[in-house]
């Protein structure tokens, strides 16, 4: 199986050895970069999974870093974890789902939360929310964040939405399932159908919302305090001639040769003045910390009429190396591995043991296993002081 060609792979058995020399004090934080396998996924997409997370883990071990791949391939995460001790590791969380669990991307953060491990990204409870779009649209105008005027429909049948073209989301989903040029309707007959369709194809309530016709900002963050905002990446909808194909959907994501694909220009950064850079910058980090999003995250939002409205908010964002997040990394200076290795960094700062070695006087050894950490912290230009550990 996948997940035991890659475990025991020969390209690791250097890397054990080095492992080993970090952990007698030379190197730097032993980082585990666990990742989802899910067998019924075709050859290729296995493939493709494994491809992505070398990409990202020998871009670590190029920063100096020790770095285990764990695949997991089951649903039992807590066994595929045994092997590896909380106090000795951080675990670097790249697995989107249990194999075979279908929404099951919190359980991941949750495991490991119940397994006392430290690991990279937000906790469950965030990223749950993450799949709940009305909660969040509630709780970013509570916190003052514009968003897109919305409904939620439990029912075709429902009235009182008067506001045209409006997009008919999933109240519960990401990665732009549901979301096509027929999910943006323009009359309410095209409303009741389109509601009907997502209320029956999926089971479960259609989120309505004003459609903001005008430029797309991904706007990537990283850190917890201070938090900082990679430059945004820009989505030009404008060379594709219906309006209703303005929208990062599914094909235009994930689907190389459609037009939406190929017609929707990128540009990094975002072509925007300083003062709205600012003004989506003050709007961004509010959304992620009104979510609660950790360590990193990235905000999705629109311009109409110079106003700007937040979208989505992703505290598990992709961090492929195609990436909004890394692509913007690259252009803030950031190359992949250093991207990895501050996530990590950010995550250590968690780390009990390494509290304990910020407030050890210099002179003592610090503990087995994580002796490397604030070496690794102050390679990245980022050296860790007592203030900086989260209480
Ligand atoms: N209110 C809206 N106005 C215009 N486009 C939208 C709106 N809501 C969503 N979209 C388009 O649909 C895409 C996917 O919607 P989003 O809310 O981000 O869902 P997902 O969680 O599936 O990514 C967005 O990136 C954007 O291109
Ligand atoms: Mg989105």
């Amino acid at each position: 199986m996948a997940r035991m060609s890659v475990k025991n792979t020969p390209i690791d058995a250097p890397y054990r050895r080095a492992e080993r020399k970090n952990r007698r004090g030379s190197g730097k934080l032993p980082v585990v970069l666990l990742y989802g396998i899910d067998p019924s996924w075709t050859p290729e997409e296995q493939q493709e999974v494994i491809r992505q997370s070398r990409r990202l883990g020998f871009a670590m071990r190029r920063r100096g870093h020790s770095v285990r791949f764990l695949p997991v391939s089951h649903p039992n995460l807590r066994s595929v974890l045994a092997a590896y001790e909380p106090h000795r590791v951080v675990i670097f969380n790249w697995c989107e789902e249990l194999p075979g669990r279908r929404r099951s991307e919190h359980k991941v953060a949750e495991t490991l939360e119940s397994l006392r491990f430290i690991y990279t990204g937000s906790p469950p409870q965030v990223i749950r929310l993450s799949y709940d779009k009305g909660r969040v649209k509630r709780i970013l105008e509570a916190h003052g964040v514009p968003t897109p005027r919305w409904k939620l429909f439990r029912s075709p049948e429902e009235e009182g939405w008067d506001c045209y073209p409006a997009i008919v989301k999933l109240a519960r989903e990401h990665c732009s399932i549901g979301v096509d040029s027929g999910a943006v309707v323009f009359t309410p007959a095209q409303l009741r159908q389109r509601v009907e369709y997502v209320i029956n194809t999926y089971r479960q309530p259609a989120l309505v919302e004003d459609f903001i016709d005008g430029p797309e900002y991904h706007v990537p963050l990283l850190g917890n305090d201070p938090i900082e905002m990679l430059p945004p990446v820009e989505r030009d909808f404008s060379a594709l001639e219906d309006p209703a194909k303005h929208i990062c959907s599914y094909k235009a994501k994930f689907v190389p040769d459609s037009e939406e694909y190929q017609k929707i220009t990128s540009y990094v950064p975002a072509r925007l003045s300083a003062e709205q850079m600012a003004q989506l910058e003050e709007i961004c980090k509010k959304a992620y910390r009104a979510v609660g999003c950790r360590d990193y995250g990235r905000i999705d939002v629109r311009m109409r009429d110079g106003q700007f409205y937040v979208l989505d908010v992703n505290p598990n964002a992709d961090i492929s190396h195609d990436a909004s997040l890394a692509v913007a990394a690259e252009k803030a200076g950031y190359c992949y591995g250093e991207l990895g290795s501050r996530l990590v960094a950010l995550a250590a700062q968690r780390h009990p043991a390494l509290q304990s070695v910020l407030k050890r006087p210099p002179e003592a050894p610090a503990p087995e296993g994580l002796a490397g950490l604030p070496e690794a912290n102050a390679s990245l230009g980022h050296p860790l002081t007592p203030s900086e550990v989260i209480p």
